[in-house]
């Protein structure tokens, strides 16, 4: 009698036991998506929901020891990561014991009396609505388009160089003042020394170091030093980091590799692509073994033959487009990477001045202005000519999407012959 009157109550204060944990477990299943925390994180301990009840498929499946590292990876980025109109964070006075074992990213930005053009504020605002409306428009189409961030291979990520002491991430495209940037990038992050000092002038950067890789601490290093939080380290750093890049008219590019690539002696180039076009399409079985032997004999592949080695399939076949001539899309995947700044060549200056400004470092480095002689967009007819009306729109075609994702018009008089 007694024990059936225990076990009655028992299941009454059973099932109430039950039903408050079933009230606590479905907040906590829309506060924070906690229930796939392993048993090691704190918290209470839930058997896992049925599958259906996913809301955010993404987030919720982010284990616990993941939501750590964000923890971590924001005491680092908390300062400076603001925008430039935003107020400076209140004074912690109390924290500064706390403060001092921190890493805190230096602040050392001028004081502007007037505001960034309006007309330079809305160029950045069309550039990006152009990018988001044509990684959305589905007529644009290009390989890799539609794929999400973690499926882009580790190697295609090695053009995004990072900056943590200022959150900054450039992703570099040759031909387009890429060397500038990567000398400022090297300033900024104060990744070489002289006499122990970090290098604070970014044209005093020998060449040669500018593009060493060892001063640049790309994306695809990160699994190298980070393992298997690489991925989830460079999505936060993407998140909170300003993102730029720098593009240029497609065709002009092509243009300037060619005359860097191949009208100046360039004993790599020479042996890697310019042996190869000469045979393919100069009628050069033997091409000259050195690229000494070859000016000397008056011998270059002309440019004709390079957008024939360009538009042949053979080309992708052996391997990916040189970074020189390779699309934008494909360096810097601007359907998966939100960039926060789209700077022009065309109008470089204006844009390092308001980029430098926006990233608040523009006390610390100046873009060097460029004495060279660049390549010009008038000259794009008369270098065009020498193609056939069929080359040049096939052409157009390998290049489109990159033409029509930085808001470059398609090229009529060049194309309509
Ligand atoms: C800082 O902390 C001390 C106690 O440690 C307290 O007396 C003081 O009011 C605090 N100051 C601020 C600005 O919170
Ligand atoms: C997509 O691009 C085409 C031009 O190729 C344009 O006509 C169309 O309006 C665009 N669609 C959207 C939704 O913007
Ligand atoms: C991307 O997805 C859209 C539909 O969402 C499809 O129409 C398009 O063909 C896909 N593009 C590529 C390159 O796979
Ligand atoms: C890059 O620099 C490192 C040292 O800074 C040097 O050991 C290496 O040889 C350089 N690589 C090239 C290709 O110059
Ligand atoms: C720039 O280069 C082009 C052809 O490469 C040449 O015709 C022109 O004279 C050069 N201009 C200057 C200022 O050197």
């Amino acid at each position: 009698m007694g024990t059936s009157r225990m076990f009655r109550i028992f299941v009454v204060l059973g099932s109430a036991f039950m039903i408050l944990l079933i009230i606590i477990y479905w907040d906590d299943v829309g506060a924070s998506h906690l229930y796939l925390h392993t048993p090691v994180s704190p918290g209470p301990k839930i058997p896992h929901p049925p599958p259906h009840h996913h809301h955010q498929p993404q987030t919720s499946r982010t284990p616990s020891f993941l939501l750590d590292i964000d923890a971590f990876v924001n005491q680092f980025l908390e300062p400076g990561t603001g925008e430039p109109t935003d107020p400076a964070p209140a004074d912690t006075s109390n924290q500064s014991e706390k403060a001092e074992e921190r890493y805190v990213p230096r602040r050392e930005w001028k004081i502007h009396l007037t505001p960034v053009a309006a007309e330079l504020r809305e160029r950045q605002e069309q550039r990006r609505r152009l990018l988001q409306e044509m990684c959305a428009n589905d007529s644009v189409a290009f390989p890799g388009k539609n794929r999400s961030f973690d499926d882009i291979p580790n190697r295609e990520l090695d053009h995004l160089i990072v900056d943590d002491r200022h959150g900054v991430i450039y992703c570099y495209v040759p031909k387009v003042a890429c060397s500038n940037w990567k000398r400022i990038m090297i300033v900024l992050s104060e990744s070489l020394l002289r006499d122990g000092v970090p290098q604070r002038d970014p044209l005093a950067i020998p060449r040669d170091l500018v593009h060493n890789s060892s001063m640049h601490f790309t994306f695809n290093k990160f699994w190298k030093r980070y393992g298997k939080f690489a991925r989830h380290l460079m999505k936060v750093k993407l998140k909170k980091y300003t993102k730029f890049i720098f593009v240029r008219d497609p065709f002009v590019r092509l243009i300037s590799a060619y005359r860097n690539k191949f009208e100046l002696r360039n004993e790599d180039f020479y042996r890697r692509f310019a042996q190869v076009m000469l045979r393919r399409y100069a009628n050069q079985p033997t091409p000259p073994a050195s690229v000494d032997e070859a000016f000397g004999g008056g011998i270059h592949p002309s440019f004709s033959n390079f957008i024939q080695y360009l538009l042949d399939p053979q080309t992708e076949k052996e391997m990916p487009f040189n970074e020189h001539w390779r699309q934008v899309y494909r360096l810097c995947h601007p359907c998966q990477i939100q960039y926060d700044f789209v700077g022009h060549l065309e109008t470089a200056e204006d844009d390092a001045e308001h980029l430098l400004r926006q990233l608040r470092v523009d006390n610390v480095v100046e873009f060097p202005t460029s004495h060279r002689n660049l390549t010009a967009s008038t000259w794009e007819s008369d270098w065009f000519s020498t193609l056939s009306a069929e080359a040049r729109r096939e052409l157009y075609k390998l290049y489109e999407p990159d033409f029509r994702l930085f808001g470059y018009d398609r090229p009529d008089s060049i194309l309509n012959e």
